[in-house]
C-alpha cells in the first residue's frame, strides 16, 4: 500500500472513532439535551490543544454477541489538553457506545490517563455519562472500577481531581466521583445514586423520581455530594475551567498567582455598615467577603448545602485563597453537623494544595438539640477542629462579631496554630452570650434578689462590658490586632505577604485518625 493510501486509511479510522456509537446514537444524545463526549472536551479545553490517546482500543468481550459489536476507542475518550494554558488530563465517557458503560478496556484507558496525570503532576478531569459497569463483562468491569478507585485514592491530595456528572452515574460507579475533590453536576441531566428508583420501590416501597433522588439539586442541597449544580453543560464546563484557575497543578506547587489588578490596600467604606451593631441582627457574610477579595470575585463551593457556613475560592492581591465564613443569614451562622463536614473538607482541600485559608468568624456556637446530638455533632464538629489544627498553610482569621464557646477555638484560633488573628472592634469573644451566662452563674443571686429582673439586667450589662469585646483576647495575644473593618483587605494582604515563606509541619505519622 502506498503511503497516501495508508494515510487515507488512518484518516478513515480516525473519522470512524470520532463517531463513537454512530450517527443515530449521537442524535439521540443531542435529543436528550446532552453533548457528546468529544463535544464536551472541545468546550472545556483551549482550542486545538486536545491530544487523544487510545482511540484504537476496543473491548475484548465475546459473550452476549459482543464479538461483532466493537467500537474504536470503546466507551470513553481519553487524552490530555490545556485549560487556560495549563496541562490537564481528561476522560470523557461516551454514552453513545454501550451507554458509556465501563468495560475492562475503558477502565484501562482511564487508568492510563490517571497514571500519566500522577507522573506529570497535573489535574484529572473526568466527564461522567455512563450506565455503570458493562453488564456483559461481569467481574472484569468491577475490577476496572477497583483499579480506578485505587488511583483516585492514591492521587488524593497529590493532584486535583474533578468529576463532572453530565448523565447517569449509578451504583458503585458513584464512588470514583465521590473520591475526587470536586463534583460538578448539570441540572436536569446529571444523576447519581447507589440504587435507582425501581430498586428503592421494590425494597422500601418508597416512590421517588430519578431527578428527586439523584439530580443535581438534590445532591447540591441535601446530600452535599455535589459541590456545584449548574444549568447547561457549556456553563458547567466553563465553571470547571474557572475552578482550575485557582488551583496548583499538584501538591508540590503553589497555587498560580496572577498579577494583582486590585489595590491590595483598597478600603471598603461600607463594611462597618454591613455588619449591624445588634449582635442578633443578620447580615450577609458573602457581602463582607466580596468587599474584601480581589474585584469581589468569589467562587462559592457547595452554595446550597449547609448555607450557615460559606466556603469558596477567591484571590487576594492575585493569590488564590480559600475563604471560610459563618453566614449569619442562616441559623445565625451556628455550627451544625452539615456545616462542620462541609468546612472540614474544604479546609483539608486547601491545606493539601497549599492554598492559604482566610476565616471570617461570627459564630454563636454549636447547634443544640437531640437531632444534632444523636446525629453525632460531637464526632462531626471534631472534624472541623481537626482540619484547622492539622492545616499547615497560612491561616488568617477575622472575628467580625461573635466568637462564642468552643466555636471560638475551632475557627482558626491561635490555639489551633492560626497564624494571624484579627478582630473588629465590635467583636465579642466569650464562653457564651451574656443572657445564658448570667442565668447559669448567677441563678441563685437573681432568684434571691428583691427585683430579680433588674438584678439580671445589671449582671448582663456587667458581663457584656467585661467579656463582650476583643480586648481580653488581645491582651493575651490570642488576637494579634484589633482593626478598622474598612482596612481588613489591607491587613489580610499584609498577613499573606508576611506568611509567604511559611513552613510548618506535623509530627511524622502514617496518617492521623480524623474522627470520620
Ligand atoms: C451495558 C449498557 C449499560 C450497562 C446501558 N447500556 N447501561 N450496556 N452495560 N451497564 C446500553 C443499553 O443497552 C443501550 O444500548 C444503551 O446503553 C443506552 O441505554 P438506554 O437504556 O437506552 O438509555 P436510557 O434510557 O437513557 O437509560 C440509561 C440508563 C439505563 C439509566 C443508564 O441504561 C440503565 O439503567 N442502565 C443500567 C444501569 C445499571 O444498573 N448499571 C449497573 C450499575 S452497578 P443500545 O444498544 O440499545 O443503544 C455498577 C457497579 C459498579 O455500576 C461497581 C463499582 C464497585
Amino acid at each position: 500500500m502506498a503511503l497516501q493510501d495508508k494515510l487515507d486509511e488512518l484518516a478513515r479510522l480516525k473519522e470512524q472513532a470520532k463517531l463513537g456509537g454512530g450517527v443515530r446514537r449521537i442524535e439521540q444524545q443531542h435529543a436528550r439535551g446532552k453533548l457528546t463526549a468529544r463535544e464536551r472536551i472541545e468546550r472545556l479545553v483551549d482550542p486545538g490543544t486536545f491530544r487523544e490517546l487510545d482511540a484504537f482500543v476496543q473491548h475484548r468481550a465475546t459473550d452476549f454477541g459482543l464479538a461483532d459489536q466493537r467500537y474504536l476507542g470503546d466507551a470513553v475518550v481519553t487524552g490530555y489538553a490545556r485549560i487556560n494554558g495549563r496541562l490537564v488530563f481528561l476522560f470523557s465517557q461516551d454514552f453513545t457506545v454501550f451507554g458509556g458503560s465501563l468495560s475492562e478496556a475503558v477502565a484501562t484507558k482511564v487508568c492510563k490517563v490517571m497514571d500519566l496525570a500522577m507522573k506529570n503532576g497535573a489535574p484529572v478531569v473526568g466527564l461522567n455519562d455512563s450506565g455503570g459497569a458493562r453488564i456483559q463483562e461481569g467481574v472484569l468491569s468491577l475490577a476496572g472500577y477497583g483499579d480506578i478507585f485505587l488511583r483516585n485514592v492514591m492521587s488524593s491530595g497529590v493532584i486535583p481531581q474533578i468529576s463532572v456528572i453530565l448523565g447517569p452515574c449509578a451504583g458503585g460507579a458513584v464512588y470514583s466521583p465521590a473520591l475526587t475533590d470536586f463534583v460538578f453536576m448539570t441540572e436536569g441531566t446529571g444523576q447519581m445514586y447507589i440504587t435507582g428508583p425501581d430498586v428503592i420501590k421494590a425494597v422500601t416501597g418508597e416512590e421517588v423520581t430519578h431527578e428527586e433522588l439523584g439530580g443535581a439539586l438534590s445532591h447540591a442541597s441535601r446530600s452535599g455530594v455535589a459541590h456545584f449544580a449548574i444549568a447547561g453543560e457549556e456553563e458547567c464546563l466553563r465553571q470547571v475551567a474557572r475552578l482550575l484557575s485557582f488551583l496548583p497543578q499538584n501538591n508540590a506547587e503553589d497555587p498560580p498567582r496572577l498579577e494583582p489588578t486590585d489595590d491590595p490596600d483598597r478600603e471598603a467604606e461600607d463594611l462597618p455598615v454591613i455588619v449591624p451593631d445588634d449582635p442578633n441582627r443578620p447580615y450577609d457574610m458573602k457581602e463582607v467577603v466580596q468587599r474584601i477579595v480581589d474585584h469581589g470575585d468569589f467562587m462559592e463551593v457547595q452554595e446550597r448545602f449547609a448555607p450557615n457556613i460559606v466556603v469558596g475560592l477567591a484571590r487576594m492581591a492575585g493569590r488564590p485563597v480559600g475563604i471560610v465564613g459563618q453566614q449569619p443569614m442562616f441559623l445565625a451562622g451556628v455550627i451544625d453537623i452539615d456545616s462542620s463536614v462541609k468546612c472540614a473538607r474544604f479546609v483539608r482541600f486547601c491545606d493539601a494544595f497549599n492554598i492559604p485559608i482566610i476565616t471570617f468568624v461570627d459564630v454563636p456556637g454549636f447547634m443544640p438539640g437531640t437531632s444534632q446530638e444523636y446525629g453525632g455533632i460531637i464526632r462531626h464538629g471534631a472534624k472541623m477542629l481537626y482540619a484547622y489544627a492539622e492545616a499547615t498553610v497560612a491561616k488568617i482569621s477575622v472575628i467580625t462579631r461573635k466568637a462564642y464557646g468552643g466555636a471560638y477555638d475551632v475557627m482558626s484560633s491561635k490555639h489551633l496554630r492560626g497564624d494571624v488573628n484579627y478582630a473588629w472592634p465590635g467583636a465579642e469573644i466569650a464562653v457564651m452570650g451574656a443572657d445564658a451566662a448570667v442565668n447559669i452563674v448567677f441563678r441563685e443571686q437573681i432568684a434571691r434578689a428583691e427585683d430579680p429582673e433588674a438584678t439580671r439586667r445589671a449582671l448582663i450589662a456587667d458581663y457584656q462590658q467585661k467579656f463582650n469585646n476583643p480586648y481580653a483576647a488581645a491582651a493575651r495575644g490570642y488576637i494579634d490586632d484589633i482593626i478598622d473593618p474598612r482596612q481588613t483587605r489591607s491587613y489580610i494582604n499584609a498577613g499573606l505577604d508576611m506568611l509567604e515563606g511559611k513552613r510548618d509541619t506535623n509530627p511524622p505519622k502514617k496518617h492521623g485518625n480524623i474522627p470520620l
